[in-house]
């Protein structure tokens, strides 16, 4: 079984932004936890991060055949990125939408998700807890089919 684990814009940043919000991990020390509980899971994972909204609608529509279900962290993206929703519904799985902070305790604008209507669930404000959990939860939901 295998999922696609996606960051979305300013997350290759993660580490130098504001660790209030974010936490201190890098994007590659994400990535290392998220994998290492996926092989004690037995299931794959195939990663990608763009800061392109068309790049990641392509890694989408180019992977999602071969994949089970997504986890996404669109970034800002997941207020407004209207083609990414498209990609994310068109391809028919289950999206778990994950997000470091917890995006209802900022900004006004940050609590609309254009993601979150087509998205199985939602994970916020865990830090990169909420990527594992995002595993854990689709992992135990497919074995279950
Ligand atoms: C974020 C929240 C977004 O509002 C923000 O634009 C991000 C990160 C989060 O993980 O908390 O870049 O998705």
């Amino acid at each position: 079984m295998k999922f696609l684990l996606i960051h979305g814009p300013n997350l290759n940043m993660l580490g130098q932004r504001n660790a209030a919000h974010y936490g201190s991990q890098t994007l590659a020390e994400i990535n290392r936890l998220v994998q290492q509980r996926a092989g004690e899971l037995g299931v794959e994972i195939a990663i990608f991060q763009s800061n392109g909204e068309g790049a990641l609608v392509d890694f989408i529509q180019a992977q999602s055949p071969q994949a089970a279900g997504i986890i996404i962290n669109p970034g800002a993206l997941t207020h407004y990125g209207l083609s990414l929703r498209d990609a994310l519904e068109d391809c028919r799985l289950p999206v778990i939408e994950v997000h470091l902070s917890n995006i209802y305790a900022r900004e006004e604008w940050r609590a609309h998700s254009v993601v979150a209507p087509i998205a199985r669930g939602q994970i916020s404000g865990l830090g990169w807890w909420g990527y594992i959990a995002a595993l854990e939860f689709l992992t135990a939901e497919l074995r279950k089919k």
